[in-house]
């Protein structure tokens, strides 16, 4: 089977961190977003990955070139010379996605996070011989989403609405599809919105379904989405692999911390912190819903809540990160200064606090 994941666009609501790469590279739980896509389809036995992107193509190629080989699956590109939207880029990767072989492909947008239960979507697929199987799940606020309407004994899609303006249900399109390769037969080669122009239609001649989603579900694409993300993942770890996550009297609830991160004395730690690699914890620090990236430094008796702190930053002694500040890559943050929700560029050196939450460029 194959797979082919929507890579593209800029990430802006992720940036700092989309500055220095790509959205779908950007570490979530101890790496990058898309391994975890990549190794979930994987292991239902997909064989080629076909990423469709319209910018920087060699950095994503190059980093996954690693992991090509050590996970054992084909990984390609399908460069877009002007961005496609979310239908335009399967019509470019037609002849990758139809081998003839008439087997049903899969369709990523590349920011969801979930258990990814693919094996239940072939099967559920496979059982209603429509033509496209979407993944739904509920949320609060379905304005942002594609917003779905089933019939719920068959989960046939009688209605499919991308953000709606006023309240149309709460099931909402998980960007999580099974399409056979009729869809492709709909498909023009222009930018076209899969959303707006391809699951309306193809919902009109009754052959979209739609499966709930079972588990948790969330679109990391923006920092105060990724940390609740970060806490339903870690969640969910502690049922599937409790063994994953750390443990001992300086840890409180779901922590991950990486193998090569080395942890100081008498800090607390949680709930809901994700450790990268290499990072360095100084004694008497605390962390809670933050994420630490590769390489990073949290020096003594510093305090990090609802933060994420970039690739290879630092936080001095005694400074006081909190509300969705998100520290870029290489960011120093000097002793004793607070943050309060500042979005710091890469590559910069905060000297004194930021009391509200603003860019500092
Ligand atoms: N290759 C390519 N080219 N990819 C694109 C392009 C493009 O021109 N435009 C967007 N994408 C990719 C994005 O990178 C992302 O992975 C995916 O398509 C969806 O785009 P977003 O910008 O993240 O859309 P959204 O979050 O507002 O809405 C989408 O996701 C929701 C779930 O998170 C829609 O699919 C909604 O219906 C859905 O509910
Ligand atoms: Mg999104």
């Amino acid at each position: 089977m194959k797979a082919l994941i929507l890579v593209g666009g800029f990430g802006t609501r992720l940036r700092p961190l989309t500055l220095s790469v790509p959205k779908p590279l950007v570490d979530f739980a101890n790496k990058p977003m898309i391994l975890h896509q990549i190794e979930a389809l994987k292991d239902v036995g997909v064989t080629e990955v076909i990423l469709a992107i319209n910018y920087q193509p060699e950095v994503m190629l190059n980093f996954l070139k690693d992991f090509e080989s050590k996970l054992g699956i084909k990984i390609t590109c399908s460069q877009e010379t002007e961005p496609m939207g979310t239908a335009g880029p399967l019509a470019l990767a037609r002849d990758k996605l139809d081998d003839g072989s008439g087997e049903p492909f899969f369709v990523l947008n590349s920011d969801v996070i979930s258990e990814y239960p693919f094996a239940e979507l072939i099967e559920f697929h496979k059982s209603h011989g429509g033509e496209a199987t979407i993944m739904v799940t509920k949320v609060d606020e379905p304005s942002k989403y594609g917003v779905v309407v089933t019939e719920e004994a068959t989960g046939k899609v009688e209605r499919f609405v991308e953000k709606p303006k006023v309240f149309v249900g709460n099931k909402i399109n998980a960007g999580i599809y099974l399409l056979s390769p009729s869809v492709l037969d709909r498909i023009e080669l222009k930018p076209t919105s899969i959303e707006k122009e391809v699951f309306p239609r193809i919902a009109d001649d009754k052959g979209l379904y739609a499966m709930v989603l079972p588990g948790f579900w969330m679109d990391i694409g923006q920092p105060r989405d990724y940390i609740t993300g970060l806490r339903l993942y870690l969640d969910s770890l502690r049922k599937k692999a409790p063994e994953k996550l750390a443990s001992g009297v300086h840890v409180m609830g779901n922590v991950l911390v990486h193998e090569t991160a080395t942890i100081g004395e008498g800090c607390l730690i949680g709930p809901d912190v994700a450790i990268g690699p290499g990072c360095v914890v100084e004694s008497g620090v605390r962390l809670s819903r933050c994420t630490v990236m590769r390489g990073a430094r949290v020096k003594k008796h510093a305090c990090i809540s609802g933060s994420i702190v970039g690739w290879h930053s630092t936080v001095g002694k005694w400074a006081r990160v909190e509300n969705m500040t998100i520290l870029g890559e290489d960011v120093h943050v000097c002793d004793e200064v607070y943050s309060n929700g500042g979005v710091v560029l890469p590559h910069k050196e905060i000297k004194s606090s930021i009391l509200k939450p603003e860019i500092v460029m």
